[in-house]
């Protein structure tokens, strides 16, 4: 199997044939058009073939830097915000164990790993200090633009932190930071202490840069093998690049189907993740694809749910509540582990006819379930099944969705690539806090 199967049987009843028709025209222009590298926002383009461009020379790099922080602390922490800090979390959720912070360093192969600077809470960094205590600890510090507030506070207070653990010179070991190349507050702190520097290209924006250090940097740390990450991306850059028809290219079939379904009233599309290592997928795509294509009172509004989990709460909305959405289911075709269900000499629970069975064959019934009950009320749905926890297959799903998003916000007739409506909460958070500059509270 591919990394990625788009299966499309429950759409059918809900799209026509000439609509589909219509939008395949649309999408091959654009494809042309963002293929010239033109196009609104097309100064951003640079994640289109970021995957065949990445010279091999640049992971080995990060590999280096990664096994060096892996070398020298037991935790790793990881500042970022938005696009430049999701993608990395994904990935962890995605291949590690679930509990690997939890396990033994010896079985885990590497430090621990925490994020920090996308919040803004007391109690957050506080017990963030607490859990590192007076073990030895490293920071990983990206923001393209060096001047997120979030990020900014973190690295403040866990600096002092390290600086107070490892003393100034040991602190600065054990900085490495990801940002633009020539300005941000961040690069002149970078320049000005020496600390190891890794670029995020100019023309790749927050959200389509998990794959340059970026992403690349703490997923190594994780210990998880970038070079195989990178080989799944251009997999699916070479799919998604020769062709624009939907037959060839089921990014821009995902696309297509969503536009669809948009024009037709469906407004919000719900990613209904069945597999609890798809949580922070979950997260990075709706970042992706709502910051990419909420404008001009536009866009697709991106929900996400975990099921079963959630099958037990939203699962009621989704099934009954008002008819405004669609659904795409995300599953998973094979497992890290198989648990069968254990023979039982007493059938008190009613399990028995289960014995023998994994978890995995329980839950694809789940998800057949699910899939039957919310098309029966109304819910067109569509699935992307990936084929495993690899990194290959992470690697092409990354590179899918940033080509189906960046398809799917010029058919709406936007710019994919900017986020001015993230401006606005900014300047009145600086007014409250009588920043220099942005007028008195
Ligand atoms: O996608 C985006 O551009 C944003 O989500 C940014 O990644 C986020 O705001 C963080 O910005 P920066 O990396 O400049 O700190």
């Amino acid at each position: 199997m591919t990394a990625i199967k788009l299966d499309l049987q429950n759409i059918s009843p809900f799209i026509s044939g000439s609509a589909l028709a219509d939008c395949q025209e649309k999408v091959t222009r654009i494809h042309q058009s963002m293929e010239k590298g033109e196009g609104a926002g097309s100064e951003f383009l640079g994640w289109l073939h970021l995957p065949s461009n990445t010279p091999d020379s640049l992971l080995v790099d990060v590999n280096r830097e990664a096994e060096r922080l892996r070398g020298l602390a037991e935790v790793v922490v990881c500042i970022g915000i938005g696009g430049s800090y999701l993608g990395a979390r994904a990935a962890l959720t995605f291949c590690s164990h679930t509990f690997g912070n939890q396990l033994s360093r010896y079985k885990r192969g590497g430090p621990e790993m925490y994020f920090a600077g996308h919040n803004i809470s007391s109690d957050y960094l506080t017990d963030l200090l607490e859990l590192i205590g007076t073990r030895s600890f490293a920071l990983i510090v990206i923001s393209k633009s060096g001047t997120t507030t979030e990020p900014a506070l973190a690295f403040r207070v866990l600096k002092q932190h390290l600086e107070n653990r490892h003393g100034i010179e040991g602190a600065r070991e054990r900085i490495v930071v990801t940002t633009d190349s020539s300005k941000g507050a961040l690069k002149e702190l970078a320049d000005g202490e020496g600390y190891p520097a890794f670029v995020i290209p100019d023309d790749v924006g927050g959200r389509f840069s998990v794959l340059t250090p970026v992403g690349l940097l703490p997923i190594a740390v994780s210990g998880i093998p970038i070079v195989e990450l990178m080989a799944g991306a251009r997999d699916m850059e070479k799919i998604t690049t020769a062709t624009a028809d939907f037959l060839g290219n089921p990014a821009y079939g995902y696309a297509a189907i969503r536009h669809v379904l948009y024009q037709q009233g469906k407004t919000l599309e719900v990613m209904s993740g069945f597999h609890p290592a798809l949580e922070y997928i979950l997260e990075w795509w709706k970042q992706l694809a709502g910051e990419s294509e909420g404008k001009e009172g536009k866009g697709i509004f991106p929900a996400s749910v975990l099921f079963t989990t959630d099958l037990h709460s939203l699962g009621q909305w989704v099934q009954d509540g008002q008819r405004n959405l669609f659904e795409t289911f995300m599953t998973l075709e094979k497992s890290n582990r198989e648990l069968t269900v254990p023979t039982s000499s007493s059938d008190g629970d009613g399990l028995s006819y289960l014995a023998g069975k994994s978890l995995d064959f329980i839950n694809e019934k789940a998800y057949k379930g699910t899939v039957e009950a919310h098309l029966e009320g109304g819910v067109p749905n569509l699935t992307l099944q990936l084929k495993d926890r690899s990194p290959r297959t992470l690697g092409a799903m990354f590179y899918f969705f940033q080509r189906a998003v960046a398809m799917s916000g010029y058919l709406l007739g936007v710019n994919p690539f900017d986020q001015p409506g993230v401006e606005l909460y900014k300047r009145n958070m600086f007014r409250l806090l009588n920043k220099p500059g942005y007028g008195k509270e």
